[in-house]
């Protein structure tokens, strides 16, 4: 079984809006997650398409589903969970419980806040990860990139030739995925900011899949008015 998980259990700080996370504000005609479902459910390769919701947004997620007639029997929901991680372990347990489990199952974990991702992403992240049990998707760094260990003075400028900017999806062997998390110490776990780098922490090669400038992440009020943007088909001058 393949399935998606799309990652709405942020309360979107940085966005500064108190009112509403930001992967409910609207897009162009529609909130952020609708987008990004919409993009999800173009691939029908998918059995199901999980949303890992905030706990306290669970009703209005439900009320966004009826409002946009997505009545689609494919659309769960599974409560989010501390951090991001978290959220993604939240839908693996529903998933469990909804499906059971086989040993070849997948899942391509997105972002709420990512709503250009293409089906190609999509598609190819679901290949690599049945081929190679693991994938992330990328985009070469344009900008050379300057490590600071304090803040002040340069540590390190790595050879931009191998840096790379991490995007989503992150799509993983659900069985493997699982065998890797429980096998770290809670202190490694509670710094993992990253799925992928359960993987790399544990020495599993994770595959790179080519990304889009476009499958950008909405977090600050720059990114999103960038975002209205790109949604209205308005050039930038
Ligand atoms: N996410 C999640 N569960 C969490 C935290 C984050 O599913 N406990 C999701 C967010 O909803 C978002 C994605 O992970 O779609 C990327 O995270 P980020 O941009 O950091 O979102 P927030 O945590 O909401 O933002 P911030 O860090 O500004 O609070």
């Amino acid at each position: 079984m393949i399935y998606g998980a799309i990652l709405a259990g942020g309360s979107g700080t940085r966005m500064h809006v108190s009112t509403l996370p930001k992967q409910f504000m609207a897009l162009k005609d529609k909130p952020i997650i609708i987008h990004t479902l919409e993009k999800m459910l173009m691939c029908n390769r998918f059995d199901a398409v999980y949303l890992g919701i905030h706990p306290g947004w669970m009703s209005y997620m439900y009320d966004l589903l009826d409002k946009y007639n997505l009545d689609s029997e494919r659309i769960k929901l599974a409560p989010g969970g501390e951090n991001r991680n978290d959220t993604i372990f939240n839908v693996i347990e529903e998933i469990k419980k909804d499906f059971g489990q086989q040993d070849d199952d997948i899942i391509v974990t997105h972002d709420a806040v990512r709503p250009f991702v293409t089906l190609r992403i999509i598609e190819e992240n679901i290949d690599a990860a049945i081929t190679y049990g693991a994938c992330d998707t990328v985009i070469p760094a344009t900008d050379t990139i300057v490590i600071s260990h304090d803040g002040v003075d340069i540590s390190e400028i790595p050879n931009r030739q191998y840096m790379y900017q991490g995007q989503t999806p992150q799509s993983f062997n659900i069985k493997m995925l699982k065998d890797l998390y429980s096998k770290l110490k809670p202190s490694d776990k509670s710094i993992l900011t990253d799925a992928c780098k359960i993987c790399v922490m544990e020495n599993v090669p994770v595959k790179l899949i080519t990304g889009e400038v476009l499958n950008m992440k909405i977090t600050t009020v720059n990114d999103y008015e960038i975002a209205q943007v790109i949604a209205g088909g308005i050039a930038i001058d």
